[in-house]
């Protein structure tokens, strides 16, 4: 079955999309994947900022809700219109779309997690002529879930080995991490949010980096920089890190609130400020690993995060002598993990399959996910 996958992460830097033939074996076995194409489009400035604004100011009138969902189904629907064209001789049965996460909080006691992904599901489909899935975390979050991490079904069929056993880290806005063991068992799979992933480093960027950059493009800073081990000290203290999985993170905690934070302190040069929170974030990720995981026999790192070289050095030093790489080498170019992932997982909601893995997400039982808005007729 041909499928699209789509999926804009946290660091809100654009969608990431895959072209993929998804071949779906007996019920429990592996899905088989042969990846067509890639494409990433950047958001607008313009939009980027407004979803920022939204999150840090957290307020917003209805009519400009209803636009940003419009405008988001518009860049969306930009980004695959090369595969939707009338007349394209394999047309994707559906696009699996995960929508931008705008609002996130984790379940706590009593009160159940509520996650907001947007996108107009319906100009979506009308604006390609194509099937859509979406709304993935809903139906999780319903069933007591934190609604994350999604990806680690995926990761079994996409990643999982005979022989050893491996942690597939995604790195984009936030960070979280798949454990897979040998033998590609998938009740034993554990999966749940590290920390913070470029998600630091992209905010302290805006703020000292040079003028318009949204990055640490190729860890230039960072490289640059001498890491504070007094602020590294400090950052290693907070409270999330400790916390026992399942457990998932967002904007609120690892975003600007905490960057305001560590500037007010912050006597250093930029280039040394860089190279901290890269430390931080490498230190993050290894740091879950010793206190939730078994020792894996190999790391693959998946998400934007895994193209700064700063970042990749420095989780590579922190987890030698683990062998650390990106997923290119396993088909799946490092950016397009997840929207792969995330066109399996729509293939799993058209199977009627379910899609969360429940001793990840803390859901009280494996559920089908997704949302379906019908490809439009006539
Ligand atoms: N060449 C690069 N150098 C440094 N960082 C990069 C590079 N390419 C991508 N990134 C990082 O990857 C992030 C985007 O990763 P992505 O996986 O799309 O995250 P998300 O899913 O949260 O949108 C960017 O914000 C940036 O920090
Ligand atoms: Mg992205």
């Amino acid at each position: 079955m041909r499928a699209i996958g789509l999926m804009s992460g946290t660091s809100l830097d654009g969608v990431d999309g895959v072209l993929a033939d998804l071949e779906p074996d007996a019920a429990g076995g592996r899905i088989r994947f042969s990846l067509l194409q890639t494409v990433h489009r950047p958001y607008p400035p313009e939009l980027t900022s407004a979803l920022l604004a939204l999150q840090s100011r957290g307020e917003v009138g209805l009519e400009a809700i209803a636009d940003l969902e419009g405008a988001l189904a518009e860049v969306y629907a930009a980004a695959v219109s090369e595969w939707c064209r009338p007349g394209v001789d394999t047309p994707a049965a559906f696009i699996a779309c995960h929508g931008q996460t705008v609002w996130h909080r984790p379940p706590r006691g009593k009160r159940p997690g509520r996650s907001l992904q947007w996108v107009n599901a319906a100009e979506l489909a009308e604006r390609t002529h194509t099937a859509v899935v979406s709304d993935f975390r809903a139906a999780d979050l319903a069933a007591g879930g934190h609604g994350a991490p999604l990806v680690p079904l995926a990761d079994h069929h996409l990643f999982g080995d005979a022989a050893e056993s491996r942690c597939v880290q995604n790195i984009g806005g936030i960070a979280n991490v798949t454990f897979l063991p040998a033998g590609a068992d998938a009740d034993g799979i554990q999966a749940f949010d590290t920390g913070p992933g470029t998600m630091l480093i992209d905010a302290a960027v805006r703020r000292v980096g040079p003028p318009g950059a949204s990055c640490d493009r190729d860890g230039e800073m960072a490289l640059r920089g001498r890491v504070d081990p007094a602020l590294l000290a400090d950052l290693l203290r907070h409270p999330f890190l400790r916390r026992r999985p399942p457990r998932s993170t967002g904007r609120d905690t690892f975003g600007d609130a905490l960057l305001d934070q560590v500037l007010a302190d912050w006597r250093g040069t930029a280039a040394d400020l860089l190279a901290t929170l890269t430390e931080f974030t490498a230190a993050s990720i290894a740091g879950a690993y010793r206190r939730f995981l078994p020792v894996p026999d190999r790391v693959l790192v998946g998400g934007g995060g895994a193209r700064n070289p700063a970042l990749l050095a420095a989780l590579t030093r922190r987890l030698h002598p683990i062998p650390v790489a990106p997923t290119d080498a396993w088909g799946v170019p490092a950016e397009s993990r997840e929207a792969l992932a995330f066109a399996i997982l729509g293939l799993c909601s058209l199977l009627g399959r379910p899609g969360n893995v429940p001793r990840a997400t803390g859901a009280r039982r494996a559920a089908v996910l997704g949302r379906f808005t019908p490809r439009p007729t006539g």
